[in-house]
């Protein structure tokens, strides 16, 4: 681990030109979870949301937060979890209880759909099982207002960061049309469907296409977040904190073993945009 002293250290020799935060309030908040900040330097992304909707993947939300939860130790950064309501969102899948197990995790959310944080620069969007469900005759299960939320907030973001099939929610919210996409292997023919107008890339473990993000399944999710903390904070950053997790780090895009194992191609456009 690097230690707490040395991440400042190294904090205060990157940061302190790029950013000036003030603690006064703005009042463009209009939340109360997170601190208000004014900063002046608005090139560096500092507000980071997380969608959550029922049965997600936890490794896709934990993976990208865990390191960015320690990254947030030397930089000036803000989390918004967001979802339908404030309810505590369960991995559990509805109606999934094949083994009769009960056995699930829930994370408790601080921004819904209806009432999100304000000027978000970063949004990541897990995938899991409920993503299957958007078909469902189950209104609560198609995860609408998620999708619209994406259609929605896009267009004002820096970047768009999704995990596994999350990458089918970013496709129904269209922002995936004309653009170059990866997913979840084992899912991937079935999440190109939602994508018609995206180039599906098989053999990737995560894609990058102007500033959207999109990775593979699950772990790859930790991959294309190191790239993204790369890209932005410079690759010692990236490459302490892998070593402090002791990730051992798939470095190029195309570092993909899946791909072959699940006897998969690259799914082209079949509609223009
Ligand atoms: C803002 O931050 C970026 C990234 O650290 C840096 O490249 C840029 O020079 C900064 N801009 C200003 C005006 O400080
Ligand atoms: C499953 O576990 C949760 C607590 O984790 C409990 O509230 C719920 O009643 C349990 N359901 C069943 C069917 O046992
Ligand atoms: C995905 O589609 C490709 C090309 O049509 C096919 O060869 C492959 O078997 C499919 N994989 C799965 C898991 O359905």
């Amino acid at each position: 681990m690097v230690s707490l002293k040395r991440q400042l250290a190294l904090a205060m020799m990157l940061t302190p030109a790029a950013i000036s935060v003030s603690a006064s309030p703005t009042t463009s908040g209009g939340h109360n979870n997170m601190p208000a900040r004014a900063l002046t330097n608005t090139s560096v992304p500092v507000r980071f949301g997380m969608v959550l909707f029922p049965a997600f993947t936890p490794l896709d939300v934990f993976g990208p937060l865990d390191m960015l939860n320690s990254f947030s130790l030397t930089q000036p950064l803000e989390l918004a979890l967001i979802a339908k309501t404030l309810d505590p969102v369960t991995t559990r899948l509805r109606n999934h209880q094949q083994a009769n197990s009960n056995f699930s995790q829930s994370v408790v959310p601080t921004h819904t759909f209806a009432n999100p944080p304000a000027d978000l620069d970063v949004l990541f969007v897990p995938g899991g099982a409920g993503t299957r469900a958007v078909k469902s005759p189950d209104p609560e299960l198609r995860l609408t207002e998620l999708i619209a939320y994406i259609r929605t907030v896009y267009p004002s973001l820096k970047y768009l960061v999704s995990v596994c099939t999350g990458a089918q929610l970013l496709a129904q919210a269209g922002v995936l049309d004309g653009r170059t996409a990866t997913t979840n292997k084992a899912a991937f023919n079935s999440t190109a469907a939602f994508g018609p107008r995206t180039y599906w890339k098989a053999h990737a473990r995560w894609v990058v296409d102007g500033n959207i993000y999109t990775s593979a399944g699950v772990t790859a999710g930790i991959d294309a977040t190191l790239q993204f903390i790369e890209d932005i904070w410079g690759a010692e950053r990236a490459r302490s904190i892998s070593a402090g997790i002791e990730h051992v780090r798939h470095l190029t895009p195309d570092d993909d073993p899946f791909s072959a194992q699940f006897g998969l191609v690259d799914i082209p456009p079949v509609e223009q945009v």
